[in-house]
């Protein structure tokens, strides 16, 4: 059956753009031989400051997968962490990861600039995509569905294994494909993209109320002023959101703004409505899996328990391909 792995970095609690980016497509894949971690070890290449976070942080994700539909009677949901293997086949591809590669990723030079704050003038930052590149070949995956900055990370991960294949002479891993959301850019409250950084987002663990009112501050068609101008709503993050979330109303929606029908207090209400009963299902089971820790606990030691059984296997395969073993 078809393996799909993918994970998330715990540097915080879902918001919309990770779920409408990602997640959402992990629950719809989740049917076929599907392994989900939780990216601790990644969450540290960036937080190794604030590193008495990432353990809380890793119970927010959790809960929030489990809220976003992940059923562990189907698919496999673990800690990078606790399966060591990790580490090792990652360390295995860095003596064959050219320098230049990594150095030349676009979604590191981005990062660099984005969280200009921290010294990420590391080792285990530039490795970054090294340590993705095990986590998707340990499982043989070839499905996976990430938000469409990961795209340098997957064609990495293409190369890595071309290049010990190359080198070893032996065909272990297949070739990995990124599965993208339709709607992989997700706008935050103020029109950029919506990221922790920018404390523009909405999140899974937002009330109705704490939504609708950052819903509220939404910015709009900035060119429109009053009420009596006509808007453009291919311009508004307001209106991407109808298209999410108000599917059926959409062409109204765009008539009405252009011919200045509606006004944008209107709007935002009818789509913070349409938002909150898409998300209540997602809050409700939230609240149930916040009171039994114990549950999930039990969840994510199965999962550490098969993902290490499958990651030995192949981690056995690539100490022999290189000779450490025979
Ligand atoms: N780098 C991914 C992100 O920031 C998280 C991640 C870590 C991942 N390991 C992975 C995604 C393996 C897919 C496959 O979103
Ligand atoms: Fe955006 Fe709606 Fe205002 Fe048009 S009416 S600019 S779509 S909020």
């Amino acid at each position: 059956m078809t393996r799909v792995l993918s994970g998330t970095r715990p540097t915080g609690k879902l918001h919309l753009g990770n779920f409408l980016g990602a997640i959402e497509n992990f629950t719809k894949l989740q049917n076929l031989d599907a392994y989900f971690m939780i990216a601790d070890w990644h969450a540290l290449t960036t937080e190794y400051e604030s590193h008495t976070q990432i353990a809380q942080n890793v119970g927010e994700v959790m809960v929030d997968y489990l809220a976003s539909g992940l059923d562990p009677e189907k698919c496999t949901i673990f800690i990078q962490s606790e399966v060591p293997e990790h580490v090792e086949l990652a360390l295995i591809f860095s003596m064959i990861t050219p320098l230049g590669w990594l150095e030349r990723n676009p979604t590191y030079k981005d990062q660099l600039k984005e969280m200009k704050g921290k010294d990420l003038a590391t080792h285990g930052f530039l490795g970054y995509p090294v340590l993705q590149a095990a986590d998707i070949l340990l499982y043989k995956a070839v499905k996976v569905p990430v938000g469409e900055d990961q795209l340098p990370h997957l064609e990495l991960t293409r190369e890595i294994l071309r290049r010990f294949h190359h080198l070893y002479k032996v065909q272990i891993f297949p070739e990995p494909e990124a599965i993208l959301t339709q709607a992989p850019r997700i706008p935050g409250t103020d029109g950029r993209k919506m990221s922790k950084s920018y404390n523009n987002c909405i999140y899974l663990a937002d009330t109705k109320e704490e939504t609708t009112a950052k819903v509220k501050t939404m910015v709009t068609d900035p060119a429109r002023v009053r009420r009596t101008d006509p808007g453009n709503p291919e311009v508004c993050p307001v209106f991407y959101m109808h298209k999410i979330f108000n599917q059926g109303n959409v062409p109204t929606v765009d008539k009405e703004c252009r011919t200045a029908a509606r006004g944008c207090t209107e709007c935002k209400m009818e789509m913070a409505g349409k938002m909150n009963e898409s998300l209540d299902p997602i809050r409700e089971r939230r609240k149930e899996w916040t009171t039994k820790p114990k549950e999930v606990r039990k969840i994510l030691d199965k999962g550490r328990d098969k993902a290490r059984s499958t990651a030995q296997a192949t981690l056995s395969e690539a100490m022999k391909a290189v000779g450490l073993r025979s």
